[in-house]
């Protein structure tokens, strides 16, 4: 990020938390002509349908950890390393771990889960897998990190087995 992006980063956390801050300063007892919900069940924007969820959220941030997790040998370029070569590589490949954890709470959110049963279960392990990529990523360890890329594979290919063997364009990656 350069300078001009991260000051507008911090602006907008500061008018963030200057919300948050007048939201949590208002009074909890709702008045008596008060619209305010009294209970605090949360909603979820699932405005995403599950091909887009899979195609804009997933894939995306999947497609980065592979690309780091493993190498090529190609016949033409020979032997290529793609591990992450310096501190900021690593960060970059945390952070998409650290997104794809969250991505697998997203995928169990009610209203979005197919049902409560194999669906959460493979939400949950897409789940753990990325957050053993966190902690390979963390300690920047390229055997764990390649065996997490594996698992992150092999959940995405699970999950599709059981809910939608027709998916194609996945299997081609
Ligand atoms: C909990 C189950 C589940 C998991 C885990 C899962 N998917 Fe999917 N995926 C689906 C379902 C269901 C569809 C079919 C969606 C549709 O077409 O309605 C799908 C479809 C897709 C598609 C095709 C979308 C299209 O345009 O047709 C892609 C790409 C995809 N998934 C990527 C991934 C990746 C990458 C991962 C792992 C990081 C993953 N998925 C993990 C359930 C899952």
């Amino acid at each position: 990020m350069n300078t001009a992006t991260r000051t507008l980063v911090r602006s907008a956390l500061i008018i963030f938390a200057a919300a948050l801050g007048i939201a949590c300063s208002e009074p909890s007892a709702p008045t008596a002509n008060s619209n305010a919900s009294v209970s605090a069940a949360p909603t979820y924007d699932l405005r995403l349908d599950m091909q887009d969820f899979m195609n804009s959220v997933l894939e995306p941030v999947s497609d980065v950890l592979w690309d780091y997790a493993g190498w090529v040998d190609d016949i033409n370029t020979g032997y290529e390393d793609l591990y992450p070569k310096n501190d900021e590589e690593w960060l970059l490949v945390k952070q998409k771990a650290a997104q794809l954890i969250e991505a697998g709470n997203a995928l169990a959110l009610p209203g979005r889960a197919v049902d409560n049963d194999a669906w959460i279960t493979y939400s949950n392990a897409l789940s753990t897998a990325a957050a053993f990529a966190y902690d390979s990523a963390q300690t920047q360890n390229r055997e764990d990190f390649f065996q997490a890329g594996a698992q992150i594979y092999s959940v995405c290919t699970a999950c599709h087995q059981g809910y939608n063997p027709e998916i194609s364009r996945f299997a081609s990656n």
